[in-house]
């Protein structure tokens, strides 16, 4: 079947596009506002876009025309931020964030999140998320309803068990992370697989070899 973007509401677009682009990881973000309440609110549009600097993009949708969700209205006033990453122990803390609490209510204090100070920033991170990244605003692009936030990264913060700091080799095998999928779907990071990358030389000397014996494989 084939569908035309053209000819869909928005929530049939987004009923297709967060059924094919899974897993998504997810961003249980914290910010700040003017009087110092601590928000904490999860976003699955969320990735990192490169790391020379070091960005992340995160995607809070208007609840309205000119209505922001309380992530967006904080970040535009203070340009800070912090991502922090949800693995199973986290999850169901992240959902409960999830819900359209009103501005003047801290999620941290509704449900009793831990926080831990940031570096350089004000906002603090949440203290059980295994690990977070301290974010400043770097732009903010808006196209039509759609809000891309985008971030530069200054500190990354991670389990001690969950790092080899000498290889700077995250043990994602321990980390457990959630990747949400279609609806409240979600899933889990266990079924891990690697494959090898191949130069071009090997794969040339691969291609020669399958012509010499007729290999399929
Ligand atoms: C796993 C998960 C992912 C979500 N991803 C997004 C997202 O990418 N963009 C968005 O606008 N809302 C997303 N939401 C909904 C927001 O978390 C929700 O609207 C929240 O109340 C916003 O909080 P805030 O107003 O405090 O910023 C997601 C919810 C869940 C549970």
């Amino acid at each position: 079947m084939t569908f035309d973007f053209t000819d869909l509401t928005p929530g049939d677009r987004y009923k297709l596009l967060t059924g094919v682009i899974v897993p998504r990881p997810i961003a249980f973000v914290t910010s700040q506002d003017e009087q110092g309440r601590v928000n904490a609110a999860p976003f699955s549009y969320f990735n990192t876009m490169g790391a020379d600097p070091p960005v992340v993009v995160i995607g809070p949708g208007d609840r309205g025309p000119d209505r922001p969700k309380d992530t967006a209205r904080n970040i535009a006033a203070t340009r800070q931020f912090v991502v922090n990453l949800v693995d199973e122990a986290l999850v169901e803390r992240m959902n409960l964030a999830a819900t359209d609490f009103p501005p003047e209510v801290s999620e941290v204090d509704a449900l009793g999140l831990a926080t831990a100070p940031s570096v350089r920033l004000d906002v603090p991170r949440l203290a059980d998320a295994p690990a977070s990244l301290e974010c400043t605003e770097v732009v903010t692009l808006t196209i039509g309803h759609t809000r891309m936030i985008v971030g530069q990264v200054h500190y990354l913060h991670i389990r001690d068990d969950l790092i080899d700091p000498e290889r700077l080799y995250v043990r994602t095998d321990r980390l457990h992370l959630v990747g949400r999928m279609q609806g409240h779907g979600y899933v889990r990071t266990r079924d891990r697989f690697e494959l090898e990358r191949l130069s071009y030389a090997e794969w040339l000397a691969r291609e020669a070899e399958r012509a010499r014996t007729g290999s399929e494989s």
